[in-house]
């Protein structure tokens, strides 16, 4: 983990109020699920850095760019800042999705597509092409979906069937289950709105699938010390301690070691 201020180099519009905000490097190399804290090196309006999946990596490190939405005080001011001015990134922190997983089934809802891009490359670069469900209120919903199509085997879904499946993720995945494309034994790995992993997750559960879901909780510090950020969780990876920091053994977890579940889904 290293905290190190960076040269912003340009926001790139995906659309609907979300850009790819890119930062010069060097990015160091990160695994998808791994985050970063962020935040403006002036002007910063809220009192805590906020944390954001690593969204692309030129192979190199030599700049590296996040999927921001503005949602809120935090996001605004990365949308605002200028290109030269400053970005000052904490990271990489957390674990990653598991990474013996060969040929997993990745369900995306908006942002949560930030973690995909970069194992699509990984996929692709072993040749294999990444499975990936994109799901978004509509069009203007699926941020980065250009960016996903050049590299991985994209099912879209809107609600309102402005573009590809008409419905909801899970209705998508309960088609290509219906369709062979998606099999007993396939891995899901989901990242999302609290709700729409919520419901992928139970879905998972009916149809017998393994699920990994990547946690988008509220954090403070980003590495292990606040205990901000605990989910309550069970399973023999956390030794019988029933709660567990998102920041450091997550944010990527098995649905079934939630023991409530998704936080808010
Ligand atoms: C590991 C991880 C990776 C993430 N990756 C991305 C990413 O790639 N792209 C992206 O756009 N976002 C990502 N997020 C989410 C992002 O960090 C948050 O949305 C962040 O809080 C936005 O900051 P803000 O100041 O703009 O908005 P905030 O003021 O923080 O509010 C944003 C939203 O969070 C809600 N909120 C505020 N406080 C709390 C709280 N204590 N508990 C629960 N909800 C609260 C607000 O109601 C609002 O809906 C990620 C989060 C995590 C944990
Ligand atoms: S955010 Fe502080 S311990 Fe996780």
């Amino acid at each position: 983990m290293q905290t190190r201020v960076h040269t912003l180099r340009r926001h790139r519009d995906l659309g609907g109020g979300s850009f790819a905000v890119e930062v010069d490097g060097p990015i160091p190399a990160t695994l998808p699920g791994q985050f970063f804290m962020l935040r403006t090196e002036r002007r910063w309006p809220v009192q805590l850095p906020r944390p954001f999946s690593l969204y692309d990596r030129a192979a190199d490190g030599s700049w590296g760019s996040f999927l921001v939405k503005g949602v809120g005080e935090g996001t605004r001011a990365l949308l605002d800042q200028a290109p030269g001015e400053g970005i000052v990134l904490n990271g990489p922190l957390g674990q990653p999705f598991p990474q013996d997983i060969a040929d997993p089934v990745c369900i995306a809802g908006g942002v949560g597509l930030a973690p995909f891009l970069l194992l699509a490359r990984a996929a692709r670069a072993a040749g294999r092409d990444l499975r990936l469900l994109f799901g978004g209120r509509n069009r203007l919903a699926l941020a980065g979906l250009e960016d996903v199509q050049s590299t991985a085997r994209v099912f879209a879904a809107t609600d309102d069937g402005s573009f590809g499946f008409r419905g909801l993720v899970t209705d998508l995945l309960a088609d290509l289950l219906a369709r062979g494309e998606v099999r007993p034994g396939d891995v899901v790995f989901c990242c999302g709105p609290d709700r729409m992993m919520h419901a992928v997750a139970a879905l998972c559960a009916r149809a017998g699938l393994r699920c990994f879901l990547s946690l988008e909780t509220y954090m403070a510090c980003g590495y292990g010390v606040c205990n901000g950020c605990t989910v309550e969780v069970q399973g023999e990876r956390f030794k019988g301690w029933p709660y567990s920091r998102t920041c450091m053994e997550g944010p990527v977890y098995e649905a079934c070691e939630l023991v409530h579940g998704v936080p808010g889904g």
